[in-house]
């Protein structure tokens, strides 16, 4: 899969994305993460791509031409056939708060151009005629999208067959299945007098998978109830609920 970033930081991306697992799957080929300087594309001698906002306001506007021409270039040395557009996302506070459920589907992508506005954000109009989807990475506002774009190419591209050594651990984890993660423990069995759960260390598979599904239930139910009206529960493990909640003294979540 390959990525496009179109940015005025460039640097900031790629230090933060080349390190640690991504950066081994670039080096491993199943990943391209380029980024695009939009400052490249300024069409004045002076070399600024941002400006005042008609009508006033406080701060500048990235203007539309030089995203215009990184993106032609781009798309331009892509091949990607007649008439055919690659997916272009706008990160944006107002954009579709992102998720695991979309970070599958566009790992099935083959190019994802990854738009970065920064100031008070980009001229409408480039954005109309080039951006097919705008997200957001929750209900918070950066000073730029970089952050925001680094987060969506590391989540996506833990996704693409690979990149993950053991291919079962992108399945079975947080937000899979609706349910959060159990706790996870690693030697010494006992730190600052706290023990590793004995049925852990019980060798019976079927007890530590028990455990582990009912943990990740308790940890939804505790930390992120909105999930569980959502979760794959199977009757015992419903009765398990029901069980902990009258011991808690609740009904219900
Ligand atoms: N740019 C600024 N804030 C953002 C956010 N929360 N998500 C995506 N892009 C942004």
């Amino acid at each position: 899969m390959n990525f496009h970033i179109l940015t005025l930081f460039p640097e900031m991306v790629m230090n933060g994305l080349n390190t640690s697992i991504i950066g081994r799957a670039i080096e491993r080929e199943l990943l391209s993460i380029e980024a695009v300087n939009i400052r490249d594309y300024a069409f004045n001698k002076h070399q600024s791509v941002d400006d005042y906002p008609y009508g006033g306001g406080a701060g500048m506007l990235m203007q539309a031409e030089p995203v215009y021409q990184t993106y032609k270039a781009l798309t331009d040395k892509m091949k990607l056939g007649e008439g055919k557009r690659p997916r272009v996302v706008y990160l944006s506070p107002q954009g579709k708060t992102f998720s695991q459920e979309m970070a599958e589907e566009m790992a099935l992508e083959k190019e994802l151009v990854l738009l970065c506005g920064h100031y008070e954000g980009i001229d409408e109009r480039v954005l109309e005629e080039i951006v097919t989807d705008y997200v957001s990475i929750g209900d918070y506002v950066l000073t730029g999208g970089e952050l925001p774009a680094m987060v969506m190419v590391d989540a996506i591209a833990r996704l693409v067959p690979g990149v993950l050594h053991n291919d079962v651990s992108a399945e079975f984890e947080s937000f899979q299945d609706n349910l959060l993660e159990h706790p996870q423990y690693s030697r010494p069995e006992i730190w600052h007098d706290r023990q590793v759960p004995p049925v852990l260390l019980s060798g019976h598979h079927v007890n530590i998978e028990k455990w582990r599904r009912e943990q990740s239930i308790i940890r939804t139910l505790n930390n992120r109830p909105d999930l569980l009206e959502e979760a794959n529960l199977s009757e015992k493990e419903q009765k398990f609920l029901q069980e902990y909640l009258r011991e808690r003294g609740t009904d219900c979540p």
